[in-house]
C-alpha cells in the first residue's frame, strides 16, 4: 500500500516545500488560476478527510498540514493516493504543527490559499481535562498563530474556524442560536470559545473574511475510536462478532444533537462561498440521550444493551454538558444548508461500517463468526 511520503509531493526532493506545487511533473506550466486552492488544517481527522474528498470533487487543489508521527497517521485520507493516478495530483501534504508559528507563516506564505479551513485542534473534551495547557495553546492560541499568519503573509484567503457547540456548554437557551451566550464546561470548550471570538476579532479589525461554524456533534464511520458514537457502534460489531462481551461509559444520560458528518463539511464550503463572513450554527434540531444511542446501536444487531452496558466512572467529566440541541434556521435561510441524515440512520451508517470492516478482517484472517456466516 502507498504510504504518505512516497506522495507528500507539496515537498521538493529535498524535503523543501514546492512555492508553487503546479509546477510539479505533469502540472508544470498550468496557470494557477484554473482551480482554486485550499489549504486544511486537521486533514487527517474525520473533517478534514470529508472535506478533502468534497474539495477535490469540486476540483479544487487541496493543501493539508499533517503532525509527524512515529506511526501512519493517514489512513482516513489513503484513499485519495489512490485516485492521484486517476484525476491527476491534487493533493499535497506538508508537515506542520499548531504549535509552530513560523512554519505556518511559510506555509501559507508559499501556498497563498483562497480557503483556509482551521480544523485542526485537540478535539477529546474528556481528555482537555488531563491536558489543559496543551488543549489550550493547540485549539485556542493555534487559531490566532492561524490569523496572525494569514496577516503576515498578507494573503486574501477565506478563513473558516471549527467552532464548537461545546461554547454554550451550561446552556443557557434552548435551543441553542448563533445569539445564545457561550457558557464552556471544559479546558476544550474555553479554548473553543477564545478561538471562536479570535475570528470574530479579525474580522471586525482587519476585514477578514473568517467564519465560524458552530457545528453541533456530527459523526461517521470516520469518527474517532474514543467518541462516545464510535466507541459504541465498533462495541456492537465486536459483541456481535463475540469478540468482547461488555462495553464501558460513563454518562448515559447526556444529550446531544447528533448529525452526519459529510453534511457538515459542504456547510462549512458554504459559508466561505458567501460574499460577506458570518457565524453560523449547524445542527439537526434533534436531541438523544447517550443510552438511546446505546439502545439502537445494540438493538439493530438484535441486542440488548442492558445486558453489555456497564458502568465505568473515568469517562465521567468533572463538569459535564448535559443537553445540547441547535437551530440551524440561520444557515438554512443563508446558505441553503440542512441536514438529510437523521439520528437512526446515522445509527445504522455507523454500525454497518463498522460490521462491515470487522468481517473484512475476519475474512482476510481467516476466522468466521456467526454474524459474518
Ligand atoms: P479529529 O478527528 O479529532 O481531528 C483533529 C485533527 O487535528 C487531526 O487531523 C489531528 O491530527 C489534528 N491535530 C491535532 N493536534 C494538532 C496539532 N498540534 N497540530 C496540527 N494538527 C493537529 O476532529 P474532527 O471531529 O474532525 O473535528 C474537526 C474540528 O472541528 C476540530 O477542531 C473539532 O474541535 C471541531 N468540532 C468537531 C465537532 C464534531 O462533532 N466532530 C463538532 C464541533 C467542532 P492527527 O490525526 O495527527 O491527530
Ligand atoms: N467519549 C466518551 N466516552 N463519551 C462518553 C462516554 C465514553 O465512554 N460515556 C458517556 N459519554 C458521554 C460524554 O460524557 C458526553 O456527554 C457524550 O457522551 C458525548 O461525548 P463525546 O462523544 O466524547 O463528544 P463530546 O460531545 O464531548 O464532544 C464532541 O462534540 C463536540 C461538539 O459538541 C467532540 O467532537 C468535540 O470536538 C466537539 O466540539
Amino acid at each position: 500500500m502507498r504510504r504518505p511520503f512516497a506522495v507528500a509531493i507539496g515537498l521538493d526532493k529535498n524535503g523543501h516545500i514546492m512555492k508553487n506545487p503546479l509546477e510539479y511533473g505533469k502540472n508544470k506550466g498550468k496557470a494557477r488560476a484554473v482551480v482554486k486552492r485550499a489549504l486544511i488544517t486537521g486533514i487527517t481527522g474525520q473533517d478534514g478527510s470529508y472535506l478533502a474528498d468534497l474539495l477535490l470533487a469540486k476540483g479544487y487543489e487541496v493543501h493539508g498540514i499533517i503532525r509527524r508521527a512515529s506511526t501512519f497517521n493517514t489512513s482516513r485520507i489513503d484513499h485519495l493516493y489512490q485516485d492521484a493516478h486517476v484525476h491527476g495530483v491534487r493533493l499535497f501534504l506538508h508537515y506542520g504543527d499548531l504549535a509552530d508559528s513560523v512554519n505556518l507563516v511559510k506555509l501559507i506564505y508559499s501556498l497563498q490559499p483562497d480557503e483556509i479551513y482551521h480544523l485542526g485542534a485537540q478535539s477529546h473534551v474528556r481528555v482537555s481535562f488531563d491536558i489543559p495547557e496543551y488543549t489550550a495553546d493547540v485549539t485556542g492560541v493555534g487559531t490566532i498563530r492561524i490569523l496572525e499568519a494569514i496577516r503576515e503573509a498578507g494573503v486574501k484567503s477565506r478563513f473558516y474556524q471549527a467552532s464548537s457547540s461545546e461554547m454554550f456548554g451550561k446552556v443557557q437557551e434552548v435551543p441553542q442560536t448563533e445569539t445564545t451566550p457561550f457558557w464552556p464546561r471544559s479546558p476544550y470548550g474555553v479554548a473553543k470559545v477564545f478561538s471562536y471570538w479570535a475570528t470574530v476579532n479579525y474580522r471586525e479589525s482587519y476585514g477578514l473574511h473568517a467564519s465560524n461554524g458552530i457545528l453541533f456533534n456530527h459523526e461517521s464511520p470516520r469518527r474517532g475510536e474514543t467518541f462516545v458514537t464510535r466507541k459504541l457502534s465498533r462495541a456492537v460489531a465486536r459483541i456481535k462478532c463475540g469478540l468482547e462481551k461488555a462495553l464501558f461509559l460513563g454518562n448515559l444520560d447526556a444529550r446531544r444533537d447528533w448529525g452526519y458528518a459529510p453534511e457538515y463539511v459542504e456547510g462549512m464550503w458554504l459559508m466561505l462561498q458567501q460574499d460577506n463572513p458570518g457565524d453560523y450554527v449547524l445542527a439537526t434540531n434533534e436531541t438523544h440521550s447517550v443510552r438511546e444511542f446505546a439502545e439502537l446501536a445494540f438493538g439493530y444487531v438484535g441486542l440488548d444493551w442492558k445486558e453489555y452496558v456497564r458502568h465505568d466512572e473515568r469517562y465521567e467529566r468533572p463538569a459535564e454538558v448535559d443537553l445540547l440541541i441547535g437551530d440551524a434556521a440561520k444557515a438554512k435561510k443563508q446558505l441553503d444548508w440542512e441536514p438529510k441524515i437523521r439520528f437512526p440512520e446515522l445509527v445504522r451508517i455507523m454500525v454497518d461500517a463498522d460490521l462491515g470492516l470487522l468481517k473484512a478482517a475476519q475474512s482476510r484472517s481467516g476466522v468466521q463468526s456467526e454474524w459474518a456466516a
